[in-house]
């Protein structure tokens, strides 16, 4: 059976839902009784908006709190992607990368959109790290650009590359905010993709040369490392449904794939580990609680194997050191995949981890014949259904099956249809109330006995959505294309309340 479920189809269907967790309950700090005064702003850069001076519209219920407050030192954070937020695609010898490639192939993207420019963000930095500290993050998820580091994925590294990403961290540290790096967001340089890409075995060895690089470099300043952002997406949308570069459909290529990708983690895990290094690394995998459509034994069985395809296949060689059966059996023993495996790959991939990064958008609902069917309310992307219970289920879920590992949520968030008002400001109370019910399921997650340590929103800012370009606003800050001002959203206000109260 071949399953891709990165983007679920939609339908409607009942569901059982997974069980309750059995964990050691962790003590939760009481609720907040008195929220925290504001915190004086600095002068904004010029044309750049701050927290202050648009104010949201009047709360409504979407903004109610709900009095849970969270763990001391608790990492309040945001996320962003290199290619999604960087645009200066020419700049300071960055060279190519699949997504260059892919999105400027034609009818590849919604608009033909590129992130030649997107957010600007290599160019404004500064005034978005002034955004970040106004927030009060103290947490910022960013990924490194291998084709700005190494522009052809092997060799000498680009200084000017390397020196953006040490300008990057040195202002982060200097507002307070601790930096998260992930060392590979989907943007492969396209000289490697010309040598077979993920589908060569040798890639995962470019990726651990590429990885020292950047450990020798920054790895005194960054204390948390992730390695591949969610290899299932790559599998998924890159190489069975291709609407991701590369862009290709082969679904014994995808499999093979996604071998390469966890070699490449495990080995990037072994080079930080040969640096010295004290900081942490870990996997950021992106996780689906996938529950039954109905209480019969032929759709429980589906949908034990649809978990095998969304999560098992991912978890389980990294902190069990093998591949789910279930899912080899299905691919068979002729499959890339199998056929693949080398002596040494599964203890590489399993080297320890200091912490899983889960990244939460959207249960799975499975039917006896392996098909997916939609529950709950979608979003603006189609394959997302909002059951904030989701976040609780797949937190305790992955707590009770691989252990107390730290977790921290790198991804999380609700595409809106945001426009700028008249009076200057945006009123996303969706994405309000969507992640203030995520985070409650997140703090009964924590009571639970979950070790979850920080949550990033995706995204701080409007970005370069993938195939849907601009198409889609994740962010707490809108970003005007036009004239790149940023006017933090009405969820930006809320998110800031929310981190000084340290509470919900
Ligand atoms: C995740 C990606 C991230 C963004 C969000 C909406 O799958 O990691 O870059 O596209 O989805």
């Amino acid at each position: 059976m071949s399953i891709v479920t990165q983007r679920p189809s939609q339908g409607a269907a009942p569901a059982g839902v997974a069980a309750g967790a059995e964990l050691t309950a962790t003590p939760v700090a009481p609720a907040a009784t008195e929220p925290a005064g504001d915190v004086p702003l600095p002068d904004p850069a010029p044309g750049t908006a701050t927290l202050t001076d648009t104010h949201p519209t009047p709360h409504t219920a979407a903004d109610a709190r709900l009095g849970l407050e969270f763990p001391p030192d608790f990492g309040w954070g945001a996320a962003t992607s290199a290619y999604q937020i960087e645009g200066a695609a020419k700049d300071d010898g960055r060279g190519e990368s699949i997504w260059d490639t892919f999105s400027r192939t034609p009818g590849r993207t919604h608009g033909g959109d590129t992130g030649d420019v997107a957010a600007d963000h290599y160019h404004r930095y500064p005034a978005d790290l002034d955004l970040m500290r106004d927030l009060g993050l103290r947490s910022y998820r960013f990924s490194i650009a291998w084709p700005r580091v190494q522009p052809d994925g092997t060799g000498a590294p680009n200084q000017r590359g390397l020196d953006f990403y040490r300008r990057l961290v040195d202002g982060l540290l200097e507002r307070g905010i601790t930096p998260m790096a992930t060392l590979y967001h989907w943007d492969l340089p396209q000289a490697l993709q010309d040598t077979g890409g993920w589908e060569n075995r040798d890639t995962a060895h470019r990726f651990a040369d590429y990885a020292r690089t950047v450990f020798d470099t920054l790895g005194a300043q960054v204390p948390t490392w992730l390695t591949v952002n969610e290899p299932k997406t790559v599998v998924q949308n890159g190489y069975i449904i291709g609407h991701h570069a590369p862009g290709r459909r082969d679904t014994d290529a995808a499999y093979m794939v996604a071998h390469h990708l966890q070699l490449a983690h495990g080995l990037a895990v072994r080079q930080l580990r040969d640096t010295g290094s004290r900081s942490r690394i870990g996997p950021a995998l992106n996780l689906h609680p996938c529950y039954p459509a109905d209480d019969s034994v032929a759709t429980a069985e589906a949908t034990r194997l649809y978990d095998g395809y969304e999560n098992r296949l991912y978890l389980d060689p990294i902190f069990t050191g093998s591949y789910p059966a279930d899912v080899l059996a299905d691919l068979g023993p002729d499959s890339r995949l199998a056929r693949g495996i080398r002596d040494g790959d599964l203890a590489a991939i399993s080297s320890p981890v200091d912490l899983l990064a889960v990244q939460y958008y959207t249960p799975i609902y499975v039917t006896a014949t392996g098909g997916t069917e939609r529950r709950w309310p979608t979003s603006v992307a189609a394959w997302q259904q909002i059951f904030p219970d989701g976040m609780y289920d797949i937190l305790t879920r992955v707590t009770r099956d691989y252990g107390p590992v730290p977790i921290t949520v790198t991804e999380n968030g609700l595409p809106t249809p945001d426009a700028l008002a008249a009076d200057g400001t945006v009123d996303d109370a969706g994405r309000v109330s969507f992640l203030r019910d995520h985070l409650a399921a997140a703090h009964r997650a924590i009571a639970a006995g979950v070790p979850l340590e920080s949550y990033h929103v995706w995204s701080l800012m409007d970005n370069f959505e993938w195939e849907q370009g601009y198409a889609q606003r994740w962010g707490l800050i809108y970003v005007d294309y036009a004239t790149q001002r940023r006017v933090p959203k009405r969820s930006a206000h809320w998110y800031r309340q929310v981190i000084a109260d340290n509470a919900i």
